[in-house]
């Protein structure tokens, strides 16, 4: 179920953006918050837990990021700062982060190749 929910909201999410049109962030701005090249205070470098390229997974507990969806992420940003999904971690970062730092973020791990996949329909 969890799995199934990780890749169905992405979709739903995708769905809505073919209405509202193509993701507005900043893809350069955003990779160099990822690097920690543009500070935000209260947020560490992405980077330092996601990975250089935003594809690692330090413990296997930290998602990848590239290749991720723009929407899903600004959505999972803001649910973060907002506590619909509560974790100590991502919390306090998020809460740092501006609409407009949110969306560069997503735009910068949403033009990267990632090893994140659609599931096969034909099963
Ligand atoms: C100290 C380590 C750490 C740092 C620094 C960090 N993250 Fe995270 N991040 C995590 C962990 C751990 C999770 C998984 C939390 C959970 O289970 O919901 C996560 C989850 C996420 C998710 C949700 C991914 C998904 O697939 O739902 C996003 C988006 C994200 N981080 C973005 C960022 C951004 C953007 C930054 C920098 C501004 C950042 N993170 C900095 C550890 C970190």
């Amino acid at each position: 179920m969890k799995q199934f929910v990780l890749f169905a909201l992405p979709l739903a999410l995708l769905a809505g953006t073919a209405l509202a049109g193509p993701p507005v962030g900043d893809a350069e701005r955003g990779g160099k918050i990822h690097r920690g090249e543009i500070a935000i205070e209260g947020a560490a470098a992405c980077s330092t837990c996601h990975g250089v390229d935003g594809n690692e997974t330090i413990n296997g507990t930290f998602p990848r990021l590239a290749g991720q969806y723009p929407e899903y992420l600004v959505h999972a940003l803001k649910s973060y700062a907002n506590g619909t999904r509560d974790n100590a971690v991502m919390m306090p970062i998020a809460s740092a982060l501006s609409q407009k730092d949110m969306e560069d973020l997503s735009a910068f791990y949403g033009s990267q190749n990632g090893s994140l996949r659609l599931i096969p329909t034909d099963r």
